[in-house]
């Protein structure tokens, strides 16, 4: 991907939704010229023109058509709870497509998706993505939140051929963990050996690795980690990872977003 295509946009934003206390669908207006992304790529925002915050934030890209592209924004600190509060109308500097290493293609395999919060939104990419394209076969969803506002029922419904949902506080679906929830489904025997696609929090994928990740022919998951250049030039973002015997580093920015699941070098990634 050439730095060309890196540059940075200004875009207008042409709707912000609030869907639940703290999370809000925001609709950018696309480029003329901005490259078709791959599901698991990104896009970084300047959320306003001040020195604080001064760096650009991730947001996973959940949709995009010729004119509109969609993020989900969950707002947790000052940045995205900046961005969240803009309405339509207001222009934010954006860079992207970013990241290097997309979701594989499942290539007409069953696939289950396990998403936690906002990891939601490339989620929902990939399942629109490879239904376009018809390389899929059946789509099974678990999402989980920590209430039932967080869950976003009514977002993603349509787009799965199967959905299971959980929240912490019991208010909608299984109460607990949605790494719960999946190990009890595979053991009454309801969910096919696919391939397994996660992003979300940390904690969740450990747990997905360790109680679930044998069931699956391949995990292949969407990392999230603090970012400054999102361009592969500070290492800030990198996660360690063993590959064929060796430990290295590897940026999320670059050369992730997207991991397998085995490679991730859990004992050292703090
Ligand atoms: C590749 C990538 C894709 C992402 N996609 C989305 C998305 O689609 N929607 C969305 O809402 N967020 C997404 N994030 C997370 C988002 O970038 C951060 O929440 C945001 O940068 C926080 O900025 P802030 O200034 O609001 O808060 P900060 O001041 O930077 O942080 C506030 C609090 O949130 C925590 N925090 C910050 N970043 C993260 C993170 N990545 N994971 C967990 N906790 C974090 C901090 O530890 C701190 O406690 C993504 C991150 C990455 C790396
Ligand atoms: S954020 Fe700088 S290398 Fe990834």
């Amino acid at each position: 991907m050439s730095l060309e295509k890196k540059r940075p946009f200004t875009v207008r934003i042409v709707e912000n939704r609030k869907l639940s206390p703290s999370t809000y669908l925001i609709i950018l207006e696309r480029p003329n010229d901005f490259p078709d992304p791959y599901p698991g790529q990104f896009i970084s925002v300047r959320v306003n023109d001040q020195t604080v915050p001064l760096l650009r934030r991730p947001f996973g890209i959940m949709d995009i058509n010729s004119e509109t592209m969609t993020i989900l924004v969950k707002a947790v600190g000052p940045g995205s709870t900046i961005l969240a509060s803009k309405a339509a109308g207001e222009q934010v500097e954006m860079a992207g497509p970013l990241g290097g290493m997309p979701f594989s293609r499942p290539g007409g395999k069953d696939v289950v998706f396990v998403g936690g919060g906002t990891g939601l939104g490339p989620i929902i990419f990939c399942a629109r993505s490879w239904k376009r394209e018809a390389t899929v076969g059946k789509m099974h969803l678990f999402i989980g939140a920590q209430t039932k506002e967080e869950l976003l029922e009514g977002l993603y419904e349509k787009d799965f051929d199967q959905v299971y949902t959980a929240t912490i506080d019991g208010s909608s679906g299984h109460k607990g963990n949605i790494v719960e929830l999946l190990e009890e489904e595979i053991e009454k025997g309801g969910i096919p050996a696919a391939i397994l696609y996660s992003c979300g929090p940390r904690p969740m994928i450990r747990a997905l690795i360790d109680r679930v990740g044998p069931k699956f022919e391949n995990h292949y998951t969407s990392l999230e980690s603090v970012m400054a250049c999102s361009l592969g030039a500070c290492r800030g973002c990198t996660v360690p990872v063993i590959e064929d015997g060796e430990k290295t580093l590897r940026s999320v920015c670059m050369e992730g977003t997207v991991f397998r699941a085995e490679d991730i070098d859990w004992e050292e990634w703090e």
